[in-house]
């Protein structure tokens, strides 16, 4: 089987060839998860996490383990509709916990893991930078080190088998100016806020564990995402929000700064085609040729919310917009080149910005309870802690 993906990596340099060599790949790949008889995931109840749970459930056929803690980001309503599901399980606890998470390999004796557990807000990060180095850092730590004693115990055919796929960002690359080429695999990591100096150290652990201890790891680092399920900390759901409500659209800076968006559908899709088909040691760029400024996403949003909201009071919802002041230390633009992924993977992101934009909005307005159900107690107390001084909402 080493040899048939071996063949296949060769072939993947003729562009010609690549793209009947995707399907060709996926297939192997889908049988070689098959040969094992789950997957665990960590983070599933976040964001992008539940939204991965999910697409598994539809388009593959594995049993898959969730294992969060259930920090104030994740949210079991998520997979409300999957809580009886014969092949999902979910496992509450801490990836820190050593104990728990060796017994979990030895008891599931999973095929792959795919790590998305992490603190991901950077506003927060720059609040209290403290549990972004737990969780993430020392948090990939540990589960490297139980991954790498569960892989040790493997027959070999297993060992070959197993994949270790770490969730990662764009944001590990720094900043671009405004004619700088996009981040491609080979850029110098330039981490500027507590959140990406996290991720960017957890990425060189698990480049490490592939190097030193020849596990099978694969990274994935990709732009900002949206879709149903985000939590209305980040800009998007954040926006979508406080717009229904009436309340100040707070733009930091001068809201010229670019972030390339992606479809979260999209970036679960990606995941699983680096898990199936991508090369032991290597890290895939994942974007959606979607870059845009933040006062144009705010724009569109407001712009959406018109249309599908006519009577509302708060209509224009652009008057609402504010700015604010800047983020320390606030990254000017990222860009992603995904084009190895393309090329050598076949995948493609799917859904344009304009059609996911339309797609979350009308997610939002259709879950009113999921954001009632988020937006109690201690959102409230981050929403004053953090826009309080900044003269917006
Ligand atoms: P999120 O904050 O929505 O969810 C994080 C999840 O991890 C939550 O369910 C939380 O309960 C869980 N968690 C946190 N600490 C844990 C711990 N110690 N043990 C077990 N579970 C824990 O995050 P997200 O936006 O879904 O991001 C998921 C991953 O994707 C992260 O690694 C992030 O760095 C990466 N990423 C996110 C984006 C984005 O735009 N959101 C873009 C690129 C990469
Ligand atoms: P965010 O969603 O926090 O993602 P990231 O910082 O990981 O890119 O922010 C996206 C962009 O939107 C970023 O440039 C900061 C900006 N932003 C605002 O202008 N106002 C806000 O209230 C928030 C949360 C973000």
């Amino acid at each position: 089987m080493i040899l048939v993906r071996e063949a296949i990596r060769r072939k993947k340099q003729d562009p010609v060839e690549a793209q009947g060599l995707a399907t060709l790949n996926l297939y192997l790949g889908s049988f070689l998860i098959l040969m094992s008889d789950a997957i665990i995931v960590t983070g599933g109840a976040g964001f992008i996490g539940s939204n991965f749970v999910l697409q598994w459930l539809r388009q593959e056929s594995v049993r898959i383990v969730n294992l969060d803690s259930l920090t104030y980001a994740g949210n079991p309503a998520n997979l409300l509709s999957i809580s009886d599901h014969p092949r999902y399980e979910f496992v509450h606890g801490d990836v820190n916990d050593r104990g728990l998470v060796a017994g979990l390999f030895r008891r599931i004796q999973p095929g792959s893991i795919v790590h998305f557990a992490a603190e991901s807000h950077v506003d927060r990060s720059i609040l209290g930078p403290e549990e972004f180095v737990r969780t993430n850092i020392q948090g990939t730590f540990s589960l490297l080190e139980e991954a790498k004693a569960y892989w040790n115990s493997l027959p070999d055919a297993g060992k070959s088998r197993f994949r270790f796929l770490h969730v990662s960002t764009d944001e590990v690359y720094g900043s671009l100016g405004e004619n700088d080429a996009a981040f491609c695999e080979t850029t110098a990591y330039a981490p500027n806020s507590p959140y990406a100096a996290s991720k960017a150290a957890s990425d060189h652990l698990v480049r490490a564990y592939f190097h030193t201890y020849g596990l099978p790891t694969l990274t994935t680092n990709c732009s900002n995402n949206y879709g149903p399920f985000q939590f209305p900390e980040k800009l998007i759901p954040l926006m979508i929000h406080n717009a229904l409500n009436g309340k100040p659209l707070p733009v930091y800076g001068d809201g010229k700064n670019v972030r390339d968006w992606l479809y979260v559908g999209d970036h679960c899709s990606a995941i699983r085609c680096v898990l199936h088909n991508g090369c032991p040691g290597e890290t895939y760029n994942v974007g959606g040729h979607s870059e845009r400024r933040n006062i144009d996403v705010v724009n569109t949003i407001c712009a959406v919310l018109d249309e599908l909201r006519p009577h509302s009071p708060h209509k224009p919802h652009a008057s609402l917009i504010t700015y604010v002041t800047d983020r320390p230390g606030h990254d000017r633009r990222y860009a992603i080149n995904c084009s190895r992924i393309e090329r050598e993977l076949g995948w493609q992101p799917q859904v344009t910005f304009e059609g996911g934009i339309r797609n979350t909005v009308a997610w939002y307005l259709g879950h009113q309870d999921w954001v009632a159900g988020v937006t109690s107690g201690s959102y409230r107390d981050w929403i004053e802690t953090q826009y309080a001084k900044r003269g917006g909402a």
